[in-house]
């Protein structure tokens, strides 16, 4: 498999969340998923103890199912606030608020069109993510998903795009059923959706202020 020869710095600074700019239409090959997660349990785990799995489904009708799932999920969440209309309190106002909306978009589009995406990558972890102390769930999800994002890192880098969703989480138990995991055994992390870009130029994102303006060195500051 060609790579895009993207530096370290590119590859870091654009590798953004593809929803718009996905082929659905082209297949992603086996051989290309297993590439980018051989990068992905290079990532560290606490302990060491490397209990991450992932689940790749490419199955139209199991695709389908998650699909119907996610867009029930989607119903939900766009209804809290977050995303359903440009008057939303919850769109700031301004270049953010622009930003803002084209994500709502964007992930409205994705939502529509959940089960073409060619395939999708399920990050999950042994045991049920309950009332553990920040200790340990910190420590569970930190031992997934600097895993989940090399495979993203790897994915962009073969000219997949891919997108982090949570969405179907809201119905975790149901997708747990169409794809025969054992739910009180197993926490599903994510639905990484995969496929090929549609072009390859990413840009990097605007940030406001940078990471200036969200970093403090020796103590937190004064309000
Ligand atoms: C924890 C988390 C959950 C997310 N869930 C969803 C989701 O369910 N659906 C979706 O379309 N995007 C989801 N995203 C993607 C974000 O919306 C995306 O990262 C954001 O729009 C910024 O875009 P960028 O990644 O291209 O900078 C999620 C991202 C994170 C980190």
């Amino acid at each position: 498999m060609s790579t895009l020869g993207l530096s370290a710095d590119e590859l870091l600074a654009t590798t953004r969340s593809v929803r718009k700019r996905l082929d659905f239409d082209r297949p992603v090959e086996r051989s290309v998923i297993e590439e980018c997660l051989e990068f992905a349990v290079q990532a560290p785990t606490g302990s060491n103890q490397q209990g991450w799995r992932f689940l790749v489904v490419t199955d139209e009708d199991k695709k389908s199912a998650l699909g119907d799932i996610y867009r029930k999920g989607w119903d939900i969440y766009s209804k809290m606030g977050a995303s359903s209309s440009d008057d939303s309190p919850a769109i700031p106002a301004g270049n953010r608020g622009r930003q803002q909306m084209r994500v709502v978009r964007s992930a409205a589009f994705l939502a529509e069109n959940f089960h073409r995406v060619p395939a999708m990558v399920i990050p999950c972890l042994p045991g049920r993510m309950g009332d553990d102390s920040s200790m340990m769930s910190a420590s569970s999800l930190a031992s997934i998903i600097p895993s989940a994002w090399s495979f993203m890192l790897a994915a962009r880098e073969r000219a997949l795009g891919t997108c982090w969703t949570t969405i179907h989480l809201l119905f975790e138990e149901e997708a747990a059923e169409v794809l025969e995991i054992p739910y009180h055994e197993i926490t599903q992390i994510a639905l990484i959706t995969v496929g090929y870009t549609l072009g390859t130029d990413f840009k990097p994102a605007t940030r406001e202020g940078g990471a200036e303006a969200v970093t403090y060195w020796d103590s937190w500051p004064k309000k």
